[in-house]
């Protein structure tokens, strides 16, 4: 029974610290952050997202890594190991629902990147295909079986890492990749700020339109960015958190965690809007900003072939230790609730993944027609559901379970943040903010507030 196989452990605290940062960093940075700003309609919006980062999502980022510490096991067993017979384990079951939902559609969309990388290679993409990057970006993304097979190929790669186990797989990917995306992404910045956009783009992105404010929309949107992003809500760091060994201090791992998704987020926000306004791009074009944006950035520069190869590459490994994160939530439930083994359980929700996955790919084409959730597309809704109603709502279960399901003194002490101040205030968060806050957020989004 894999109870009782001592738990893997991370090597080293960077070890964990990375791994987090991995699963945090991803195509949400990149990808969703700027389109979901651009939709919402910048300056305003995240202003709203950075206040739920820092007032609910660090610290709600602490109560994941404290119940995953000190329970040892994975999003659901954490919860029935620490208050059996109660209902918090609600939130771990939200948490595997939304891995496998959250997952079904990201391969799409790591999908993507790998296909854009390997035209970088074959220098398909490496000058303005007729009809522009647009209408590039769309006849790829409306085709049937083509993006089915990057999607495939991107889930077998998660699979792949996923099978080999947390420290052979996951604690060793991304020790150089990251940083490297970092220096590409602001290389990139600074040249995108040449190309005439820079001034409108700052304005948009920093001199908040306060009437963007009063659709109560754009609340909704930036908390379930802010989780997205943070990889909140839905165990993947309870699950992480549960690979950690005692003597590893938390409060801040989880600052860093946080700061530098945050940084990689705003630094994409100067990489993909001066281009956006350069090149008259509509900022609200939806989940292909990046996609359509980028080529046109990579057409412009010297050189500009290998950065596509380059960035497209380093984006899609961010995506998958971000992938592997999600898969690694799911996997580590099902191993133990029917004693697969990790090979086993890997290839199987791995694959159900992929073939849930499907119909988001073809929303894109043949089921087009097809929308779910208030006009929505299959992506869309998955993404909506999942995102800014699972997560935001198994976070609120998770601050309340830390804030009122623990002895405070307990809480206290399993954070590391010990009787200060700073702990006092992280308690009273989860106990009466970030839940008030989210389900104000809720109400408001369907009107009722
Ligand atoms: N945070 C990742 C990104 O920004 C995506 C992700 C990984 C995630 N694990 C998660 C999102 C868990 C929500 C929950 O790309």
């Amino acid at each position: 029974m894999s109870d009782l196989q001592p738990r893997e452990q991370w090597n080293t605290r960077l070890g964990f610290i990375l791994a987090a940062m991995g699963s945090a960093v991803g195509l949400g940075n990149i990808w969703r952050f700027s389109y979901v700003t651009g939709e919402n309609g910048g300056a305003a919006f995240l202003l709203v997202y950075l206040l739920c980062i820092v007032a609910i999502g660090i610290p709600i980022l602490m109560a994941e890594f404290t119940i995953g510490r000190k329970a040892q096991s994975d999003a659901v067993g954490s919860f029935s190991k620490l208050a059996p017979g109660k209902p918090w384990v609600i939130a771990g079951i939200l948490g595997v629902a939304s891995a496998f939902i959250i997952l079904s559609f990201y391969g799409v969309i790591a999908g993507w990147t790998l296909h854009y990388f390997t035209q970088y290679i074959t220098g398909g993409l490496a000058s303005e295909p007729a009809g522009g990057y647009g209408d590039y970006f769309g006849g790829f993304i409306t085709s049937t079986f083509h993006p089915l097979f990057w999607q495939f190929l991107f889930m077998a790669l998660t699979i792949g890492i996923v099978y080999g186990g947390v420290k052979k797989g996951i604690e060793k990917s991304n020790k150089i990749l990251m940083p490297l995306l970092a220096v590409l992404v602001i290389v990139l910045a600074g040249y995108s700020m040449t190309l005439g956009g820079a001034s409108e783009a700052l304005s948009f992105l920093f001199t908040p339109d306060w009437s963007a404010l009063a659709n109560p929309s754009v609340y909704l949107a930036a908390l379930g960015q802010a989780f997205f992003s943070l990889s909140l809500g839905m165990g993947a760091l309870i699950t992480y958190g549960s690979y950690l060994s005692k003597e590893h201090r938390l409060p801040g791992a989880a600052v860093s965690v946080a700061g530098l998704d945050t940084l990689f987020a705003i630094l994409a926000g100067l990489m993909i809007f001066p281009a956006v306004f350069a090149f008259g791009i509509d900022p609200s074009a939806g989940p292909g900003l990046v996609f359509i944006t980028l080529p046109g950035i990579f057409d412009n520069i010297a050189g500009g072939q290998l950065f596509g190869l380059l960035f497209f590459f380093l984006l899609a490994a961010a995506a998958l230790s971000s992938a592997v994160s999600l898969l690694e939530v799911a996997v580590a439930y099902f191993m133990r609730k029917f004693e697969w083994t990790r090979q086993k359980t890997a290839l199987l929700i791995g694959g159900i993944i992929f073939l849930l996955g499907i119909p988001s790919s073809l929303g894109m084409g043949v089921l087009s027609g097809v929308t779910i959730i208030g006009g929505r597309d299959i992506l869309d809704s998955a993404d909506f559901l999942a995102s800014n109603i699972f997560l935001p709502l198994g976070g609120l279960v998770i601050a309340l379970f830390l804030g009122w399901g623990w002895k405070k003194a307990d809480a206290l002490q399993d954070s590391d943040f010990g009787d200060t101040t700073v702990g006092n205030a992280w308690v009273f968060v989860l106990r009466y903010f970030a839940p008030v806050a989210i389900f104000i957020i809720f109400l408001s989004s369907i009107g009722l507030f």
